[in-house]
C-alpha cells in the first residue's frame, strides 16, 4: 500500500512540465543563480522551520522529548522561540544551500501549528470528527485527544466587523499541521478552503502558473486579498454571504434524534420553523446573509453529559423562539434591508450555536509580511508569538522563484 502511494506521489517539477522550463529562473545566468540563492535565505529564515523536513536538529536545551499531548504547546513555544534566534537561521541556511535539499523533502515538518500563531481561518481545525466519543474516534491518536486548548482567538463580528475574543476548546481542536509544499506551483488557490487565490477550470500548465502567482501573491502581500463587500477592510479579508434570499430545509430524516422528542412542541411554537412533517426550515434570510451563520448552527450538543445536553436543547429551542419572534415583526414583503437588521439582532444567540463562528475565510498565514507584526488588538496568546523580520518586495520575489522549483 505504502508503495503504491509513493508511486503516485512523485514531485511534478516545473522545469520538466510542457513549457514550464521558461518560466523559472535560470541559474546559468548570473541574475537567475542570484535571486535563486537570496530566495533559498528567505526561505530558511522565514518558512523552513515549518515547511521542511530537512532542518538542523535542536538543541537538547529545548527538551523535545515528551512532547506529544499535554505538554504540545509548551515545547511547540520552545521550538519557535528556538527558530527565531540567529542561531537556528544560520544552520537552517546551510540546510537549504545544500544542491541535495530539495531532494527526498517533504517540504513540511508535519507540526501541528496552534491557530494562534497561524491565524487563518479556525471552522477546519474547529472540525470535531476526531474527538473522543465522535464518528473517527478511533482514527485520531491518544495525543491528538490529549491537546491542550491553543488559547483565545480573535474573531470579526460578520455584521459590525467588530473584533471579539473567543476561547478554543482543548482536546484535539486549534491546531493545523503543516500542508507539504512539493509542485506547490501547480496547487493553488491556498490554504485547506482553498479560499486564497482566484480559481481557474483551466488545467494548462500556463493556467497553473497564472493561478500560482495570483495566489501567492496574495499570500505574501496580505493587502492584495480579496476583502467583504460590506465591511471592507474593517475584516481581514472576506466573507462567504449569500447571493440571493434564502433558506435552509432540513428534512425529518435528517433531524437530529435530540431534537425530535421537542418536534411537536416546535412544530406548534414555531410552525414556520418546524413543518407539520417535521422538517425543520432556517429562514427566510435576506440576501448577503453571511453563510456560515445558517450553515453552522449546530442543533446537536458536543458533549454526553446529560445537563449539557440540556442546557444545549434550551438554547436552540431560546434562539427558534426568538427568531420567530422577530422575523415575525418583519412586516410580509420586507427588504432585505430590512430582514438584515433583524438578523444582526439575532447574531449573539445564533453564534452561541455555532459550530464555529469565523466567517473570514481568507485570513492569516502572515509570515515575512508585516500584518504578522500587527498586532494591536490581539489577544494575549496571539500576541505571545513576538514580532518578526519583515521581506521586502524583493525578498518576497526571489522567495517566490525558489518555490517554483518545489
Ligand atoms: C509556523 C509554521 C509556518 C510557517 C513559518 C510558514 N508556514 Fe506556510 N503553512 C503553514 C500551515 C499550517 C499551512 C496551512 C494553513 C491553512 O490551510 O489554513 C500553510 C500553508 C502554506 C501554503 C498553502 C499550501 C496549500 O497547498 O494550500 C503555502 C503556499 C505556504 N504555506 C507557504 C509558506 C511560505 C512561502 C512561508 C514563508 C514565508 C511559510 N509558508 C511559512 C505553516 C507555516
Amino acid at each position: 500500500m505504502a508503495l503504491f502511494l509513493l508511486k503516485s506521489t512523485p514531485p511534478d517539477h516545473l522545469a520538466d512540465a510542457p513549457g514550464g522550463a521558461g518560466l523559472l529562473a535560470d541559474p546559468a545566468t548570473p541574475a537567475g543563480a542570484q535571486m535563486l540563492d537570496r530566495g533559498k535565505a528567505v526561505f530558511a529564515d522565514t518558512c523552513a522551520r515549518c515547511h521542511s523536513s530537512k532542518a538542523p536538529p535542536p538543541p537538547a536545551s529545548l527538551n523535545l522529548q515528551h512532547c506529544a499531548g499535554p505538554n504540545y504547546l509548551a515545547c511547540f513555544m520552545r521550538y519557535w522561540k528556538w527558530t527565531q534566534t540567529d542561531e537556528f537561521k544560520t544552520q537552517m541556511r546551510e540546510v537549504v544551500k545544500a544542491p541535495d535539499f530539495l531532494e527526498g523533502n517533504y517540504l513540511s515538518s508535519d507540526a501541528r501549528i496552534p491557530a494562534t500563531l497561524l491565524r487563518t481561518n479556525v471552522c477546519s481545525p474547529l472540525a470535531t470528527n476526531a474527538l473522543r466519543g465522535n464518528i473517527w474516534d478511533n482514527f485520531s491518536s491518544e495525543s491528538y485527544k490529549t491537546l491542550p486548548s491553543v488559547g483565545t482567538v480573535t474573531l470579526n463580528d460578520p455584521f459590525t466587523g467588530e473584533r471579539w475574543q473567543y476561547r478554543m476548546p482543548a482536546g484535539g481542536r486549534g491546531y493545523t499541521r503543516v500542508p507539504s509544499l512539493i509542485s506547490v506551483w501547480s496547487t493553488a488557490p491556498f490554504l485547506l478552503n482553498n479560499a486564497l487565490g482566484p480559481f481557474s477550470e483551466d488545467p494548462s500548465v500556463a493556467s497553473r502558473v497564472k493561478v500560482f502567482d495570483a495566489s501567492i501573491e496574495q499570500l505574501l502581500w496580505p493587502d492584495k486579498r480579496v476583502h467583504d463587500d460590506i465591511l471592507g477592510a474593517k475584516v481581514p479579508g472576506t466573507i462567504d454571504r449569500t447571493t440571493e434570499r434564502s433558506q435552509i430545509t432540513v428534512p425529518e430524516g435528517f433531524v437530529p434524534d435530540a431534537l425530535k422528542p421537542l418536534q411537536g412542541f416546535m412544530h406548534r411554537y414555531a410552525p414556520w420553523l418546524v413543518g407539520a412533517g417535521g422538517d425543520v426550515t432556517i429562514g427566510p434570510a435576506p440576501k448577503q446573509m453571511p453563510v456560515n451563520l445558517l450553515a453552522n448552527i449546530q442543533p446537536l450538543p458536543e458533549t454526553s453529559d446529560v445537563g449539557a445536553k440540556a442546557e444545549h436543547a434550551a438554547k436552540v429551542v431560546g434562539l427558534a423562539v426568538k427568531l420567530r419572534s422577530d422575523l415575525a415583526s418583519v412586516p410580509e414583503g420586507a427588504s432585505d434591508a430590512d430582514l438584515g437588521k433583524t438578523y444582526a439582532n439575532l447574531v449573539k444567540p445564533m453564534l452561541e450555536l455555532s459550530k464555529c463562528p469565523d466567517f473570514i475565510v481568507n485570513r492569516g498565514h502572515y509570515f515575512g509580511t508585516a500584518e504578522f507584526n500587527n498586532q494591536a488588538g490581539l489577544s494575549a496568546d496571539e500576541q505571545s508569538f513576538g514580532q518578526e523580520p519583515v521581506l521586502s518586495d524583493d525578498d518576497k520575489r526571489a522567495l517566490i522563484a525558489f518555490l517554483k522549483t518545489f
